[in-house]
């Protein structure tokens, strides 16, 4: 195809990563990484600012290395200029943040737009426009549409869908090595492109899917479903357990022997949080809503409640262990951050059951090894200690709420001689209920019997 961006590159394609949030910092020091010429563009000047002296906004791990390892070997840059992006790019991944609407369960696609909007009527030559944000089905189409629209190329501008599955604590192993990269094109040009800009991964045997554009949305939207729901079905399963006497911990061990069902996203527990699982699963049940398929993502509204409900669950099995009532009850939390390796908070069902104590009217003192700060900034309200022994000092019960190696290795005898009483709740089934029993403490956690004190 003539004019095409494939036929237009010399050499190695220069890629620019227009949002550099999560999902786009993680990007562009990977592809810098594999030794492509990157620029990354966001329109944040502050974060910008801290990515050229190689400062993440965010915790995680090898991604700083990465950064720094790309701004000093000179492929990886940035800028908040988006004419500079245009005039740099041959393929451009649109990598900006898809949150839930406030008020409503729809993807705000906001961001989206605008950034659409500034950079179409900057491309006056053939390049790619690379689609990686979550978005609900459809959002692509709208997309090329702009794109045709508002480009000065013309049909020499193409886009493509290529959604990103990476999860926050792995996002350097996902991206360099994922498990699966799925295109969705419109032509050849743009599939042999991706086949370029992933050849490496390719090259390691990952499988290269090529799909239509509304395909490729729903493979992430799906994907997140299927990880919600299988997190909910456990989850589900642990509050049949406490009705009828099961331990939904060996359960679950039993299910995940069955190949078909596996281990993996059948941990029980407090539930998933996070910029990603809960929001995703409301924008694709309210997008199929609309749709006017709403009656097949049903069961997506249930996986939400059952997901909810462990929040009250654990707040409720808290007032049990201090008997009966927080009020004026000191309270120790281990962990904040919706997982370990991550500092993210954002709809963290610990930060959740930690505010939520605090306002049942115990004295909420946490600990967590990285999400304290961004904790501090939006639940001032709480203590924060600086250490899990400092969080257990005089506690009534301790709950433990993300699975930090650091708090699963932790001494029981060691806490057990802080505390005002040996009461643990595990949020996250991390502990051993016998060592902690045989240090003398009170263990329970949701979905498991109560045990001898
Ligand atoms: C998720 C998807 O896994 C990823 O593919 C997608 O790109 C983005 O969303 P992430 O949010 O980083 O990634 O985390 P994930 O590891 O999936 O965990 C999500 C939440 O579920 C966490 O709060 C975690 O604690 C919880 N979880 C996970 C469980 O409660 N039980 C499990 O067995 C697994």
């Amino acid at each position: 195809m003539k004019g095409n961006v494939v036929n237009a590159v010399r050499g190695k394609p220069r890629l620019t990563v227009l949002g550099t949030g999560y999902l786009g910092a993680s990007h562009a020091a990977c592809m810098a990484e594999l030794g492509f010429e990157v620029l990354g563009t966001d329109t944040d000047a502050a974060r910008v600012a801290g990515l050229r002296r190689g400062e993440l906004p965010f915790f995680e791990p090898g991604l700083e290395q990465l950064l720094r390892r790309g701004l000093d070997s000179g492929r990886l840059r940035f800028t908040t200029c988006y004419q500079e992006a245009a005039a740099f790019g041959d393929v451009h991944f649109v990598c900006v943040g898809t949150p839930q609407l406030p008020g409503a369960d729809r993807a705000d696609l906001s961001q989206l737009r605008a950034c659409v909007a500034t950079l179409a009527p900057l491309l006056d030559s053939a390049c790619l426009v690379v689609g990686k944000s979550t978005v609900p089905v459809g959002a692509a189409a709208e997309v090329a549409g702009e794109l045709a629209r508002l480009a000065p190329a013309g049909r020499a501008v193409e886009l493509a869908w290529n959604p990103e599955f990476l999860r926050e604590g792995s996002a350097v192993e996902d991206t360099l090595r994922p498990d699966r990269i799925v295109a969705g094109v419109h032509s050849g040009g743009a599939e042999a492109m991706l086949r370029e800009i992933y050849a490496q991964q390719i090259a390691a045997g990952t499988p290269f899917f090529v799909t239509d554009l509304a395909t490729a949305e729903l493979a992430k939207s799906a994907a997140n479903a299927f990880l919600a729901t299988k997190i909910s079905f456990i989850n589900a399963m642990a509050e049949v357990c406490e009705a009828g006497g099961g331990d939904v911990v060996l359960l679950a061990r039993v299910l995940a022997a069955d190949p078909r069902i596996g281990p993996a996203s059948l941990g029980p527990g407090l539930g998933f949080g996070g910029a990603c699982l809960p929001k995703d699963i409301r924008a694709f049940l309210a997008r199929a809503a609309e749709l006017g398929s709403g009656d097949a993502l049903g069961f997506l509204e249930e996986v939400d409640a059952i997901n909810l409900r462990c929040r009250a669950r654990m707040i409720a099995l808290a007032r049990e262990l201090t008997g009966g009532s927080l009020s004026g009850r000191a309270v120790g939390v281990l962990g904040v951050a919706f997982k370990p390796d991550s500092d993210d908070i954002r709809d963290s069902p610990a930060l959740a059951v930690a505010k939520a104590v605090h306002g049942l009217g115990a004295r909420v003192t946490v600990y967590d090894p990285v999400a304290m700060s961004k904790a501090r900034e939006v639940c001032p309200e709480l203590v924060y200690a600086a250490s899990a022994m400092g969080a257990a000092t005089d506690a009534d019960v301790l709950l433990l709420l993300t699975e930090w190696p650091e708090f699963r290795e932790a001494d029981p005898a060691v806490l057990g001689k802080t505390v005002a009483q040996r009461n643990i709740a595990d949020g996250r089934n991390a502990l051993d209920p016998d060592n902690w029993r045989a240090a003398g403490w009170t263990y329970r956690a949701l979905g498991r019997p109560a045990g001898r004190a």
